[in-house]
């Protein structure tokens, strides 16, 4: 070979070993660059995410993403009876996966879980710390499991797979914690949430069974009065969140009440002008208290206007509207509201037929009732039928649980 020959071989070689470094460089480079765009994708769709499970999905997603793994499980962590229950899971096997919690320490998941440090166990088929799931094939799998922490608490965990030889970095451990690390977070404000809008819910409803106490004449009226709403919204062909607004707009209706004192309340005779005046508070008073919590927003005109009539009178007397200006909700528990004040006895006014109050609605259409909502109820006599004059007992929770079930 000639010293020129020689030399351009050695040339085209060098080339070619830049050509490869160039080319690893560049994929290296932009594996990083999606670990970055991934991180700034997440941080900006947070808001965006629902529940737990369009949240886990999107880790999932962004996860597998940077580390290219064949499954992904995410285990919730039951503290009660310490064992991860796997609530989440991208596979083939996903039955069987979803068959076998873990205990605490069991296979190399519940073994990070306790050591509260994430951890990579390749050719984890081949090793005794990982617990092969029952009726799976034996295949050669490399694992990546991170714990889900949160201000010291475990929360659960997250269990990636690589099958067919692929194998775990240690720089894929530490973007995923990122991820994992946000999740847990996500979900421990998730339970905060909840938790005080369970709070709340029960607050509502011990302040719904107060204003019963207070007025035991009418004892299940705000249950009845419900029941009707539902019924009225269903016959209206409302889509179901709007029944079920209307169903608690009718369980909490006269909540403000619990403003108003007791003597004014069971006063049997006709009310004095000072009186009458703080009578006609409560539905603001209602609508004030129930508005403090933006999740109950929807039920505030339900409370705000059920004693506004259709021609506009009524009240709350300072706001100008009436007809199909009133919100809906506002008119289908005026008519709900005025059906069991008919139909069950208070002081002055016997209790009246279902019948007689159909004919009393029908006789106020268009004036202080929707003639639609009207004409609703005189379809649905049979239906409304069941609920005239039930008892709902005050003392028994069981039948305030559905305003809880469905807030
Ligand atoms: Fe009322
Ligand atoms: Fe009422």
């Amino acid at each position: 070979m000639r010293t020129a020959d020689a030399v351009i071989i050695f040339a085209i070689l060098l080339l070619l070993v830049a050509v490869i470094i160039l080319i690893q460089y560049v994929k290296r480079f932009r594996k990083d660059d999606a670990a970055i765009e991934a991180i700034y994708n997440a941080s900006r769709r947070i808001p965006e995410m629902g529940g737990r499970t369009g949240f886990i999905k999107y880790v999932c997603e962004l996860t597998k993403n940077i580390t290219r793994a064949d499954e992904f499980v995410y285990f919730k962590y039951d503290e009660k009876n310490k064992v991860l229950i796997p609530t989440y899971a991208e596979s083939p096997y996903k039955d069987q996966i979803m068959d076998s919690s873990l205990k605490l320490s069991e296979g190399f998941t519940g073994k990070v879980a306790v050591s509260r440090k994430g951890g990579i166990l390749n050719h984890a088929n081949k090793s005794k710390v990982s617990k092969h799931i029952p009726n799976t094939p034996n295949e050669e799998s490399s694992l990546l499991a991170i714990p889900m922490i949160f201000n010291g608490d475990l929360l659960g965990a997250i269990l990636q797979v690589k099958l067919k030889g692929g194998l775990f970095k240690q720089k894929e451990l530490k973007l995923s914690e990122i991820f994992v690390n946000m999740a847990s977070e996500f979900f421990f404000t998730k339970d905060l949430l909840h938790n005080v809008r369970e709070s709340v819910v029960q607050l509502i409803v011990s302040l719904v069974r107060n204003v019963e106490y207070k007025d035991p004449y009418t004892a299940g009226h705000s249950i009845r009065v419900g029941h009707f709403a539902e019924i009225i919204s269903r016959g209206l062909d409302l889509d179901e969140k709007t029944v079920l607004t209307a169903k608690v707009g009718g369980f909490l209706h006269d909540i403000g009440k619990i403003a108003i004192e007791d003597k004014i309340l069971k006063e049997k005779f006709i009310l004095e002008d000072e009186d009458w005046k703080k009578v006609k508070e409560h539905p603001r008073i209602g609508a004030e208290i129930v508005g403090k919590f933006t999740f109950l927003d929807d039920i505030v005109p339900c409370i705000l206007y059920h004693h506004k009539h259709y021609d506009g009178s009524g009240y709350p007397e300072d706001i100008h509207i009436n007809g199909k200006e009133i919100p809906l909700c506002g008119r289908i528990i005026a008519v709900a509201d005025a059906l069991d004040a008919i139909t069950t006895s208070r002081p002055g006014y016997p209790a009246r037929s279902l019948q007689w109050a159909i004919m009393e609605l029908n006789e106020n259409k268009g004036l202080q009732f929707d003639p639609d909502i009207v004409k609703v109820v005189t379809e649905n006599s049979i239906k409304i039928a069941k609920f005239v004059r039930k008892r709902f007992d005050i003392e028994d929770k069981k039948n305030y649980e559905e305003i809880a079930q469905i807030l």
